[in-house]
């Protein structure tokens, strides 16, 4: 193979949330450029070549079914790919590590280790190493010092491209980004590499939002941003406990304050907490590296964000007890979604996991509705299986029941037919919308007594 024709085989290692739908946009919109994505999973992989996919995205099905076959292959045979493919994306994950040193904060880098050794026993001629994980600032560093620990003389180049993509949105965000990042060494061979990239990118998005950096700056600038959004969350979240003290309403104040051009109104709605597979994990990272770098001030204050989120997953449950009258032991409480937010399966770190946790030590019983989410749901909450009943709709979930608690922000539950679901349940009837979706007015006319967070609530009694 001529040399430039190996930079249009594009090989991604980890076909996840992100490497996925990350190659199966580059794919559709480089039909010149063979990509294949690569996985250890075979479970994982079987399912990418089959009709039913291992993600729910919006849109992705159709992307994939287009290019599946074509220029876009899914495969476990990651050796050859290695050796056929002049630019690696590196999109495995980066959990928070749960043992030894830094256990709770550090990134374990355990998995993407592997893949630079993969890279190095495979590669046959030099490669471009991109990493598309979220990763600690200073990565690449020790990326490039395994790369180049080969003995076969091969020369590897690391860039760092992270992915800004939030799921439910990740077609469009794809398609669409406000930025892609791409970070490289400033070095000649770091630029030349760059361009390959940027080339990538420049047939679909425009010129002046492909941001190019040093490669630290790239790095570190992914944990910022989502240190940041889960940062206006905490905000937010920590105003509504102070506007249901006060008669407040946390919606009115986040429209107030959002208007204000310099704020800005996205990322100001208050919750039942922020959840995902990162948010968490990249913001305890931050906190560690701080920590290392000797700046516990700086460490402290995003740490800050994290313990405001928990105490937002426990404050909604302490809310639902005291209004129930002291005691949630023995009634049934429906719990609207299991997903961390809409139009997604994925239940990484889903509030849910917590609420449905702190409701059971209570020992309510739970009936669980997801549209998409239930499989995973039986998986994150097997340990309190005894207190659960899942549903398939959710009127059968809320039948009968005492309460229910909206925790994701599914479109369908803004229009179910409450007024159904209110006769079916025990009264008196209780809604704690946990995601403000529902009109509260249009709820106590009907006659639930209806808790919206961050207002007072409007009772029947
Ligand atoms: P994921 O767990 O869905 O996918 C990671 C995949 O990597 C898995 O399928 C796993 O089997 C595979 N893998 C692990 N070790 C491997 C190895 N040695 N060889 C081949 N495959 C291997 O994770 P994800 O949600 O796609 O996230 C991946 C990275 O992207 C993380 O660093 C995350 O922080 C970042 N990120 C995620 C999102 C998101 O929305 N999920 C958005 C932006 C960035
Ligand atoms: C987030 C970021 O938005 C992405 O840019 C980033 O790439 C990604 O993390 C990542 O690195 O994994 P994601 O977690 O998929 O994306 O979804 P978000 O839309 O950010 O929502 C995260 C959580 O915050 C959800 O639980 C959501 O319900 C909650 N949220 C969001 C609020 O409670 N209020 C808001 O105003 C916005």
């Amino acid at each position: 193979m001529k040399k430039e024709e190996k930079f249009k085989e594009i090989l991604c290692i980890g076909a996840g949330y992100v490497g996925g739908p990350t190659m199966a946009v580059i794919a559709a919109k480089c039909p010149d450029y063979n990509v294949t994505v690569a996985d250890i999973d075979a479970r994982r992989i079987a399912a990418w070549n089959s009709d039913l996919l291992p993600i729910y995205e919006p849109g992705l099905d159709e992307i994939v079914k287009r290019t599946r076959g074509k220029n876009l292959f899914f495969t476990t045979d990651i050796s050859s790919a290695i050796k056929r493919c002049g630019i690696i994306f590196v999109s495995v994950n980066t959990p928070t590590k749960t043992f030894g040193e830094g256990a709770g904060k550090a990134a374990d880098l355990q998995f993407w280790e592997k893949t630079a050794r993969a890279i190095i026993e495979d590669a046959e001629d030099d490669k471009i190493v991109v990493e598309k994980s979220t990763l600690p600032v200073r990565t690449a560093e020790l990326m490039h010092r395994i790369l180049q620990s080969n003995t076969k003389g091969l020369s590897f180049e690391v860039l760092s491209n992270p992915e800004f993509l939030a799921e439910g949105t990740a077609i469009r965000d794809l398609e669409s980004p406000d930025r892609v990042l791409i970070g490289a060494m400033e070095t000649d061979s770091g630029r030349i590499a760059m361009e390959k990239v940027f080339d990538i990118y420049a047939r679909w998005v425009p010129r002046d939002r492909i941001l190019t950096t040093n490669v630290w700056s790239s790095e570190l600038s992914k944990l910022v941003a989502n240190a940041m959004l889960a940062q206006r969350i905490s905000s937010i979240n920590s105003i509504s406990a102070l506007c249901e003290k006060t008669d407040a309403d946390v919606n009115e104040v986040a429209s107030a304050i959002g208007m204000d051009s310099r704020i800005g109104p996205k990322f100001l709605k208050a919750g039942v907490g922020f959840g995902g597979s990162c948010f968490k994990k990249d913001i305890l990272n931050l906190v560690y590296i701080c920590d290392h770098y000797g700046l516990g001030e700086v460490a402290r204050y995003w740490e800050q964000v994290i313990l405001l989120n928990d105490y937002q997953n426990r404050r909604f449950v302490n809310r639902i007890i005291r209004s129930m009258f002291n005691t949630v032991a023995n009634k049934k409480i429906a719990l609207f979604g299991f997903a961390f937010k809409a139009d997604t399966g994925d239940t990484r770190e889903s509030p849910a996991i917590y609420i449905s946790r702190l409701l059971a030590e209570e020992r309510a019983n739970l009936a669980i509705y997801d549209p998409k989410a239930i499989p995973n749901a039986k998986k994150d909450i097997a340990d309190i299986a005894s207190s659960v009943e899942f549903h398939e709709d959710p009127y059968s979930c809320a039948k009968s029941a005492h309460a229910i608690a909206i925790i994701t922000d599914w479109s369908e539950f803004r229009t179910l037919d409450y007024q159904k679901i209110y006769q079916s349940m025990t009264k008196p009837a209780f809604i704690f919308d946990g995601r403000n979706i529902l009109d509260k007015h249009k709820m106590h006319n009907i006659g639930f007594n209806i808790y919206s967070l961050g207002s007072r609530p409007l009772t029947t009694s």
